[in-house]
Formats: C-alpha cells, sequence, structure tokens
C-alpha cells in the first residue's frame, strides 16, 4: 500500500467510513509533508482523534484542514445517501450500505427506554445503557424522543450539535455513541407544542434520515406515559423492544405497570424491567433502600418479564449528567456503572425480539 491508499483508508471517527469514501482527502503533499482534509466544516467534531489516526500512518505530517464548499457538501450528503440506500448502487458491494432502521432487512435492535412517569431516571439509563453498550463493543446511537423535556445530549455530554447537510443528519459522536436529539431541531425559547401527526412526522425523520449507519443498537428515550411517541414507534418500527424503568416505590411500579400494559396492547415487545434508585450505601457501608424495595421484582413478575439490574442511587450519577460526564465513563468500577454493565450484557445476550409482523396484527 503506498501513502495515498493508506491515507485514503484511514476512518473517520465521527461518521465511520474511511477518508477516501467520503472523498474528504485533499492534497497530498510528500516533499512538503502535509495532508490536506476537506470537511465539512472547519470545527469538525472529533478532528483531534482523525488527526492522530493520520499520524499513525504517517508521524511526520501535518494537517491543514480547508471546508468544503457548498457543491462538495451536495456532493458527501450523496455519497451517504448512497451507502443509506437498501440495496448497493454502482460501484458499491452489499456491506458499504446499511439499511433505513425502518427496514425489514435492517438489523439493528431498537431499544425504546419508557417509563410511567418523569423524574424516574429514563434518560440517565439511556444514556448510561447505550454508554455499556457501547462498552462492550457494540455500534450503538441515542435518540432523544422526548419533546418536552430534552436533555440527553447535555447528560451525554455531547459539545457539538449534529451536523446537517440537506435532508441528511449526522449525528454527534460521544463517547463512542452516536446522539441525535429532537432539541437541536426545536427552538429553545418556543414552547414546545407537538400535534400528533408533527411529532410522527420528527421522528421518522430522525429515524430514517440520519445517518445512523448499520447500528447494533439504537435506544430512544421516550417522553413519560404512553402517549404519542409510543404509537409511531409501533407504526415505523414494529420489532421495537420496550425497557421499562421503574423505581423501587410500589406507587411508581404500579404507574409503570399501566405504560407498560399500554405498550403490549400496541403489540410492542416488552422485554425487561431495570430498577432505579434502588438503594443507597451510606458512608456506614450500610444499604439505604430510600424509595422502598420491591417495585422492580414486583414489577418483572406482572408482566411475565425479567428484572434486569438495580440501580444504586448514586451522587456521581446525579453529577455526571449534570456535567456531562456519565458515571459509566468516569467511574467504570462504581456499583452503578457495574450495573449498567450487566444490564447491558443481558440485553445484548437475550437477542432480539420475536418480530411482530403488522400484517398479521389481528385488530
Ligand atoms: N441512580 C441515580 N443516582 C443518583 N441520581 C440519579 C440516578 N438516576 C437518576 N438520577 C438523577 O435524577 C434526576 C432525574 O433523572 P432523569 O433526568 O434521568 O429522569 P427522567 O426519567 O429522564 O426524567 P424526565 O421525566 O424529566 O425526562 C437527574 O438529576 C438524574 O441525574
Ligand atoms: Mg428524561
Amino acid at each position: 500500500m503506498n501513502l495515498l491508499e493508506a491515507l485514503a483508508a484511514v476512518e473517520e471517527p465521527q461518521i465511520g467510513r474511511s477518508l477516501g469514501d467520503l472523498a474528504f482527502l485533499g492534497d497530498v503533499d510528500e516533499s512538503a509533508k502535509t495532508v490536506q482534509l476537506l470537511l465539512p466544516v472547519t470545527n469538525w467534531p472529533n478532528i483531534e482523534s482523525l488527526k492522530s489516526r493520520i499520524a499513525e500512518v504517517w508521524p511526520e505530517a501535518s494537517v491543514v484542514v480547508r471546508a468544503m464548499n457548498e457543491e462538495q457538501r451536495f456532493e458527501l450528503r450523496n455519497r451517504l445517501r448512497a451507502f443509506m440506500a437498501a440495496e448497493p448502487g454502482p460501484g458499491l458491494h452489499e456491506h458499504d450500505t446499511s439499511p433505513a432502521i425502518t427496514d425489514k432487512r435492517s438489523t439493528t435492535r431498537v431499544l425504546g427506554i419508557s417509563s410511567g412517569k418523569g423524574g424516574v431516571g429514563k434518560s440517565t439509563v439511556s444514556v448510561n445503557l447505550a454508554i455499556a453498550l457501547a462498552q462492550i463493543g457494540k455500534r450503538v446511537g441515542v435518540l432523544d424522543a422526548d419533546v418536552y423535556g430534552f436533555s440527553l445530549p447535555k447528560m451525554l455530554g455531547a459539545l457539538s450539535d449534529p451536523m446537517v447537510l440537506g435532508d441528511t443528519v449526522i449525528p454527534t459522536l460521544v463517547h463512542g455513541v452516536r446522539c441525535l436529539s429532537m432539541g437541536y431541531f426545536v427552538d429553545d425559547d418556543q414552547p414546545v407544542i407537538w400535534r400528533g401527526p408533527m411529532l410522527h412526522k420528527a421522528i421518522e425523520q430522525l429515524v430514517t434520515e440520519a445517518w445512523w449507519d448499520n447500528l447494533d443498537f439504537l435506544l430512544i428515550d421516550m417522553p413519560p406515559g404512553t402517549g404519542d411517541v409510543a404509537l409511531t414507534l409501533s407504526e415505523i418500527i414494529p420489532r421495537i423492544e420496550m425497557y421499562v424503568v421503574t423505581t423501587p416505590q410500589p406507587a411508581a411500579q404500579r404507574v409503570a405497570q399501566r405504560s407498560a400494559f399500554a405498550a403490549k396492547k400496541l403489540k410492542l415487545a416488552v422485554r425487561g424491567v431495570i430498577e432505579n434508585m434502588s438503594y443507597f450505601v451510606g458512608d456506614d457501608g450500610q444499604r439505604y433502600e430510600l424509595f422502598g424495595s420491591g417495585g422492580g421484582a414486583q414489577l418483572s413478575s406482572d408482566l411475565g418479564i425479567p428484572l434486569l439490574g438495580q440501580i444504586p442511587l448514586e451522587s456521581e450519577v446525579r453529577e455526571g449528567g449534570d456535567i456531562g460526564l456519565p458515571i459509566t465513563v468516569t467511574h467504570p468500577d462504581s456499583a452503578s456503572a457495574k450495573a449498567f454493565l450487566e444490564i447491558a450484557t443481558r440485553i445484548a445476550s437475550q437477542g432480539p425480539a420475536r418480530v411482530y409482523r403488522q400484517e398479521l396484527r389481528l385488530n
């Protein structure tokens, strides 16, 4: 392999394709030892890790970044679209393309993280479970579908906005997880009033028009309750698997149960219970069950699905969420990070849900 070929083969971390595939490589001057990169914007996210990948191939080179013009950005959009097609187009192989998550051929498992009521830790679970799945080597994306309370990018620590190329959105890569939120597309100061069809269209677009690229798992942080989002998702991704987050007190468990039964009515596979804020370990080493106990176990037995794990209440979990440094990244040895890892492993090993075929639905 010559130098040019080696550089073209370097994988760009944000999109996950080679510099050659993306036409990101500009002039390479061997005598001046410079590599020009042609990127959609000059402040391209994760540029440092791209530069270090180039340095592995050519340590002496200095990297110069140039911004694409409109035409080149459109060309990039077309390239991504060709990869996103269900069937490989001219010059592409089967393994180059990734069918949309809504396509029957897609192998991406879609996990809806839901709860009956707010504040039980749905977003915290979505973020840390996504990272834990990435830590065990899975390709993971997370979509914040909570129109009323989007908080996920901040919790995950997404510093840059997703890149929009016309009708194609490139999610932000953070801690090895691709992240996209409704929040990016809603004006901060505007009150969000979503009507059913608008919400449906928005979610469908974020699932189908984004560069998720052959994920193993797409986690969806659902708004609390039963609502429109679950209905929309049941229509666009019939094979979605639902995971219910609850706290240990009986009242929370009853509300969670109601939303789980509603999900079952929509023929969604409800596949597991995650109990959060299960206990607190004091400085004295004692376990305190601040929110009571047994809610998760009760819910799982009522629904006939496994209790996948119990996450303790730890101040680092909240602090990490506030500053965008999730506990699974900063304190991998903590009890909660271990609980997330165990849940991730169990979800990965229990395999996809049986597909509920819409055409076989009995209404
Ligand atoms: N295991 C935990 N230990 C400590 N703090 C936690 C834990 N789980 C969640 N929290 C904190 O509790 C608060 C609520 O959590 P989170 O925002 O994840 O809940 P949610 O269900 O997504 O809420 P909402 O309904 O508002 O979207 C956050 O401040 C979060 O950091
Ligand atoms: Mg939330």
